[in-house]
C-alpha cells in the first residue's frame, strides 16, 4: 500500500503493508529511532509520536490509519522552542530524563500545556497515568506543569 503523510513538517510518501505498526514504518523506512519497540502492547509510551497534534503510542496505530496525518517524531520536536522549554523546566525541578521513555513523557507534557487549561493534579496525574517512566516523579512533573499552564496563561493574559 502506498501511504502518504506530513512527517516532521515535510510531506513524505512510502510504501508499507497496510497493517505494518507506524513504530515500525518509521523505524524502517524513515530512520527515525527516538520511538522505541518497547512493550508493544500500548503502555509504556516510549514509542509516542504527536498525531494530529494528539499524544500516541505509535506501536498501536496500524500505518493505514496514519494516511493524510501529521506526524512529529522526537526529532524534529527536540528542535523547537517548546521543547526547550519544557526540558529547562524539567531540570529546574531537577527532572532527569535517560532517553528510554522521552518521547511520552514529553509530547504528553506538550499536550497538556497547549490545552491552555490551568492545569489541575488531577489532569496531569491521568494524563501520565499510561506513562511506565521510572526516571520522573509525579509531584515532580506536576509541579513543573502546573507552574508552566500558569506562565502560560497569565502571558496569554
Ligand atoms: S512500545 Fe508502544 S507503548 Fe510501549
Ligand atoms: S525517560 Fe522514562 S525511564 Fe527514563
Amino acid at each position: 500500500m502506498k501511504i502518504q503523510f506530513r512527517l516532521n513538517t515535510t510531506l513524505e510518501q512510502c510504501e508499507a503493508p497496510a497493517n505494518e505498526l507506524l513504530v515500525s514504518v518509521l523505524r524502517r523506512k524513515f530512520g527515525l529511532l527516538s520511538m522505541k519497540k518497547s512493550c508493544m502492547p500500548g503502555i509504556c509510551s516510549s514509542c509516542t509520536v504527536l498525531l494530529n497534534q494528539q499524544p500516541v503510542p505509535s506501536c498501536m496505530i496500524p500505518v493505514f490509519s496514519a494516511a493524510g496525518a501529521d506526524i512529529i517524531t522526537l526529532e524534529y520536536f527536540s528542535t523547537t522552542r517548546d521543547y526547550e522549554k519544557i526540558m529547562k523546566a524539567f531540570k529546574q525541578q531537577g527532572i532527569t530524563l535517560c532517553g528510554f521513555c522521552t518521547p511520552g513523557t514529553v509530547f504528553t507534557a506538550y499536550a497538556l500545556l497547549k490545552s491552555g487549561k490551568i492545569l489541575s493534579d488531577r489532569q496531569i496525574r491521568d494524563a501520565y497515568a499510561g506513562n511506565a517512566c521510572r526516571c520522573i516523579d509525579i509531584n515532580g512533573i506536576t509541579t513543573v506543569l502546573k507552574k508552566l499552564s500558569l506562565m502560560r496563561r497569565q502571558r496569554c493574559g
